[in-house]
């Protein structure tokens, strides 16, 4: 049974970006290597960019620090792509963290300030319109009791390490993500292990390496065959 850290600080990773550092969970939230590089790789270049879509309703596992919700709604709002959010996460962070790790000034939004905390306020649940382009759900729900249907074009699976967390990584939970996928929807996840692999391929996705953010050769891109 997993037990949530609660020894959480922020750390600085290589690229001037922060993250949480957790000693007794021995896992950080973002590769040290740079935790906006490797959320900008992996969620938006091969997932939101790499789905050429105009319009998707995105799932995240594992809500977090909000960096990958902030970057997508600052992408969606540039590029002018319609953007459902959906994201998950049954153990908020302890109410203020957020504040430490200067997400919208890192990423050179400082004006979003308001709109990314109210999304990390919202720790029990529910809805905001942040912008014409970009609404925002989130829902305090693990993924393991994921059970929508058909619903999304993207998923960020962006849970702790398999060795941290076993039971986010097992075929039944990419069961319940594949049922949640539209026919030829994506997956993205920074973790490129072959036990992953194999578990989403026996899940029913068609699953990838492709090339990783720095610091890590590869990562997994898997699609729900049509
Ligand atoms: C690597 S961090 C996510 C980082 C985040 N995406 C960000 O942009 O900051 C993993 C997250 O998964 C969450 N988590 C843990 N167990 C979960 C579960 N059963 N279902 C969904 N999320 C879970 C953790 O609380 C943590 O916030």
């Amino acid at each position: 049974m997993f037990v949530p850290p609660t020894d959480l600080v922020p750390v600085r990773t290589a690229d001037g970006s922060y993250t949480l550092d957790s000693a007794t969970l021995g896992e950080h939230y973002h590769s040290l290597y740079g935790a906006l590089t490797e959320s900008r790789h992996v969620y938006i270049e091969q997932g939101l960019l790499a789905t050429g879509k105009r319009k998707l309703d995105i799932l995240e596992v594992g809500l977090g620090t909000g960096l990958n919700a902030l970057l997508t709604w600052s992408e969606s709002d540039r590029l002018g792509i319609n953007v459902n959010y959906w994201a998950l996460e049954p153990f908020p962070l302890p109410a203020g963290l957020h504040e430490h790790l200067h997400h919208t000034a890192v990423i050179g939004a400082p004006e979003r300030q308001e709109g990314y905390t109210a999304m990390m306020n919202m720790r029990n649940g529910g809805a905001v319109e942040l912008s014409a382009l970009f609404h925002f759900h989130r829902e305090r729900r693990e993924v393991q009791h994921l059970d929508a249907n058909e619903a999304f074009d993207l998923v960020y699976f962006d849970a702790f390490a398999p060795a941290v967390q076993p039971d986010m990584w097992t075929v039944d939970v990419f069961r319940r993500v594949y049922r949640a996928m539209r026919p030829e929807a994506l997956v993205v996840t920074y973790c490129a292990k072959g036990d992953v692999r194999r578990a989403m391929i026996e899940a029913g996705l068609r699953a990838e390496r492709v090339p990783g953010p720095p610091g890590k050769y590869r990562m997994l891109k898997a699609i729900r065959p049509r």
